[in-house]
């Protein structure tokens, strides 16, 4: 058994299954969301959340909501590079498809077609993960130029004219409406898998864990890989703070409370 198995549930071990070595729990299910993933999942949907009512709470909690955008590109960091070295259901490759491959998928899932099934994302929610680190990726780069016209400005505020800063705040309050819908669309599938197709996801999502039945031999991942996600941690502090300090520094006597 390896470390990061370990964390994700103390029963688990190692099966030796022919060519692959598979992680199996004590009611044979296997390991498919690793730690790191699932964590980055919960705090992301929690600090979009939080990003929302601290944006709308009033004037004086508008200083966490800039606290929290920064944190938010520490997070969308990690998750970028995770998907590239992260476990095998976490890289991007395992989950992003052709438009074909969507299309089969799609058929199958209105009953037109064969039903395919995935051990990880699937091809249509794999696009709506892309979509998703996208729309917020955007509400952080405008965050960093918007003003609220009193106080609170993103710390590249100063970098741009007037106009620029009140066009970027403005695609910044229209963006959030996209990650609503965004949201909402997201939740809705989940719900549409559990109602209808009676495949319950989020249980996954919260331990890693699938029935060994949804996840072939060879397909469940061996460990969630804590290490290399404390180097990647490490990796992501240092472009918040290279981003941080690259922005222009103003004295308080320069602000423009226009
Ligand atoms: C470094 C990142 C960010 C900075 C510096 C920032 C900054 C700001 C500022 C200055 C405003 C006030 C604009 C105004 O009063 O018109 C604002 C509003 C808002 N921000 Fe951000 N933001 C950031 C990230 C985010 C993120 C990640 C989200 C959500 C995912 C978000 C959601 C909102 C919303 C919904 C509003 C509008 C609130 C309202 O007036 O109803 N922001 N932000
Ligand atoms: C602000 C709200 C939310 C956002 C922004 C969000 C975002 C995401 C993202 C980005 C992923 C992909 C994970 C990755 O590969 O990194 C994902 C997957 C998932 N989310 Fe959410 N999520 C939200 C709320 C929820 C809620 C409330 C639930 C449960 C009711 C949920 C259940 C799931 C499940 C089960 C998956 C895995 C889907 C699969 O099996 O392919 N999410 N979500």
């Amino acid at each position: 058994m390896r470390a990061g198995a370990a964390l994700d549930a103390p029963r688990a071990a190692s099966v030796d299954a022919g060519a692959t070595t598979v992680v199996v729990d004590a009611s044979g299910k296997r390991l498919v969301w690793d730690l790191p993933l699932r964590a980055f999942h919960w705090l992301f949907a929690a600090s979009i959340l939080a990003s929302w009512a601290t944006a709308t709470a009033g004037f004086n909690w508008m200083q966490w909501h800039i606290r929290l955008g920064k944190w938010m590109i520490g997070l969308l960091s990690f998750r970028v590079i995770w998907g590239f070295v992260g476990p095998r259901h976490a890289r991007f490759t395992s989950f992003l498809s052709g438009p074909r491959t969507m299309w089969r998928y799609a058929k199958g899932l209105t009953g037109r077609g064969e039903p395919v099934h995935t051990v990880g994302h699937n091809p249509l929610g794999g696009v709506m993960v892309i979509i998703m680190l996208l729309l917020v990726a955007f509400q952080v780069s405008t965050g960093l130029f918007a003003t609220d016209d009193i106080a609170w400005q993103g710390p590249y505020y100063p970098a741009v004219s007037s106009a620029t800063a009140h066009y970027l705040t403005r695609l910044h309050h229209l963006n959030f409406n996209l990650i609503w819908a965004a949201i909402a669309l997201h939740v809705g599938a989940i719900a549409y898998y559990d109602f209808i197709k009676r495949q319950h996801l989020v249980p996954a999502m919260v331990t890693g864990w699938k029935p060994a039945e949804a996840v072939p031999e060879g397909q469940a991942i061996k460990s969630s890989e804590l290490v290399k996600a404390l180097i990647v941690m490490v990796v992501c502090v240092g472009i918040v703070y290279a981003v941080l300090s690259g922005a222009p520094h103003v004295s308080p006597t320069s602000l423009n409370f226009d």
